[in-house]
């Protein structure tokens, strides 16, 4: 089985349970992005804006709600079903198509802002991907990567991951080794599966040409999600 065979299998598996484990209370959190969101990236409305790697289209439906014009692209059809009932519960057109995030269905400079959370780690090339995301964006327009480093070996972050796992098993009754099986055998293919760091990210974007590279730390959203490394870069064309 290829490395995105595998990732796709398990997303599709994993769409049962996401909205119901990482979005507990997504209107609250809705607010709390949509700030961060108007605070760092300032946006005139009516942007043609691509979510990468849209999932369950968080995202992309909060920007759909601030007025925008949204494509969501994914490589799992299961968690796409879920943002497409999702935006028809919300009566907003939001254009969700599946694909894949390293090799885009879209001309060169496509979009305003091209967005993505949560994806880079799970890429098995991310500087291809980096470099195929910023092609989409139009010149003047903007690269915007929401990330943060998920894994390290110290003892703070290993009793936080023990931590999460016996919550997922008993509060969210969902099997937190199955994300162990599928990406176990895969994850050295993943450079980024431990996550990334803000450096790691601008270097990233620098070596594709983004220029006024910035970084957010995010502090709010940070407490509120309970991460404890979590940032918003942005570059721009
Ligand atoms: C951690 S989830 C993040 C979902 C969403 N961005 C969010 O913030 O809630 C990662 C998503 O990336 C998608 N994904 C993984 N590899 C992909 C690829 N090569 N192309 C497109 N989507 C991909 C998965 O299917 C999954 O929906």
């Amino acid at each position: 089985m290829s490395v995105k065979s595998v990732v796709r299998s398990y997303w599709d598996l994993r769409s049962q349970t996401y909205d119901r484990t990482v979005h507990k209370s997504e209107n609250g959190a809705k607010n709390f992005w949509k700030d961060a969101l108007r605070d760092t990236i300032r946006m005139d409305r009516n942007l043609n804006i691509l979510d990468v790697g849209t999932g369950t289209g968080f995202l992309a439906l909060i920007f759909a709600e601030m007025g925008h014009k949204v494509t969501g692209i994914d490589i799992s059809r299961c968690m796409l079903e879920k943002s497409r009932n999702k935006a028809d519960k919300l009566r907003l057109a939001v254009d969700f198509m599946h694909g894949d995030a390293e090799n885009l269905p879209f001309e060169d400079e496509t979009f305003d802002i091209v967005v993505n959370r949560y994806l880079l780690w799970t890429m098995p090339d991310p500087e291809h991907a980096i470099d195929e995301w910023s092609r989409v964006v139009k010149s003047g327009g903007k690269l915007v990567l929401i990330d943060g480093k998920w894994h390290d070996s110290t003892i703070d972050m290993r009793l936080r991951r023990l931590f999460n796992k016996m919550k997922a098993l008993i509060t969210e009754k969902r099997n937190p080794l199955i994300f162990e099986r599928y990406y176990y055998n895969i994850r050295c293919k993943l450079p980024l599966f431990v996550g990334s760091t803000p450096e790691d990210v601008a270097d990233l974007f620098t070596g594709v040409g983004l220029r006024n590279v910035s970084v957010d730390h995010l502090e709010r959203l940070r407490e509120f999600e309970n991460k404890p490394s979590l940032f918003l870069a942005l570059g721009e064309k």
